[in-house]
């Protein structure tokens, strides 16, 4: 029999293991149709400048559209797979203006040597913890230029994502179907608690206030934006507070 002990001393779940073989970054679709008109909702928000880090750039499923609006673009992810997919792309539209670099949230800062208007990460705050958030913006900060801002893409909404993981935003909703899945996500949530490992591969979920409580800590006021393209998610434009 499998003592409590044996199970609570399970093996390390990391997120940088979770990521060492993946090619794409999990989008709804990965046509070039709607990667595009992903990238076009965030260029919106990032709203000009000349230099961009895209941090956890994945595979450049969005740099590769965001390189064109900016003269320099910094891509910065902790998985070689990925990079390796996002050196492919950017070679074959022979962008010039692209630097692809291997770091993570600690160590990208004593690689970078220039200040940026626009430092931004898609889907990426959920693989971060609370601590990993903060010290994020604390270090972005110190490499933001004069009016610069900081663009978390596609966090999770943690009530949104309840409801969306039932079915509630679904166009077929129906309601007998919603205990069956309330129930498979727990039990879903216990296995994955016993296993050591998250309960789906969508990580960390913050509610907004959470983002900008951390924010305001680090002097930056946030502004919120609901994604267009997922229900559960939601964007955090930061700007230094004057
Ligand atoms: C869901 S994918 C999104 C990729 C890309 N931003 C996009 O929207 O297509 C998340 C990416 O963040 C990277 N990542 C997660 N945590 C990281 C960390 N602490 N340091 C560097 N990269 C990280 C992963 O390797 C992965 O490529």
């Amino acid at each position: 029999m499998v003592s409590v002990e044996t199970v609570f001393k399970r093996s390390k779940f990391s997120w940088e293991d979770y990521f060492s073989d993946k090619k794409k970054g999990g989008h709804r679709f990965s046509t070039e149709e709607f990667l595009a008109k992903e990238a076009k909702e965030k260029l919106f928000h990032l709203n000009g400048g000349k230099t961009l880090l895209d941090f956890g750039c994945g595979a450049g499923e969005l740099l590769i559209y965001y390189a064109p609006y900016y003269e320099k673009v910094v891509g910065v992810d902790f998985s070689r797979s990925m990079l390796l997919e996002a050196k492919k792309k950017v070679l074959k539209r022979k962008y010039e203006n692209v630097d692809l670099l291997l770091a993570d949230d600690r160590t990208v800062w004593e690689k970078l040597d220039t200040k940026f208007d626009q430092i931004t990460a898609a889907g990426v705050v959920q693989y971060l913890t609370p601590e990993q958030v903060d010290s994020f913006i604390r270090n972005a900060s110190a490499y933001l230029s004069e009016g610069g801002k900081i663009s978390f893409f596609d966090i999770i909404d943690p009530k949104l994502y309840s409801l969306w993981k039932i079915g509630w935003f679904s166009q077929d909703f129906i309601p007998r179907d919603i205990l069956l899945r309330v129930c498979t996500c727990c039990v879903k949530r216990v296995s994955a608690f016993l296993e050591n490992r998250p309960a789906d591969i969508i990580g960390n979920s913050y509610n907004p206030n959470q983002i900008e409580s951390i924010a305001r800590k680090n002097g930056f006021q946030m502004e919120y934006a609901k994604s267009v393209y997922y229900e559960y998610r939601y964007h955090a434009i930061l700007t230094k507070i004057p």
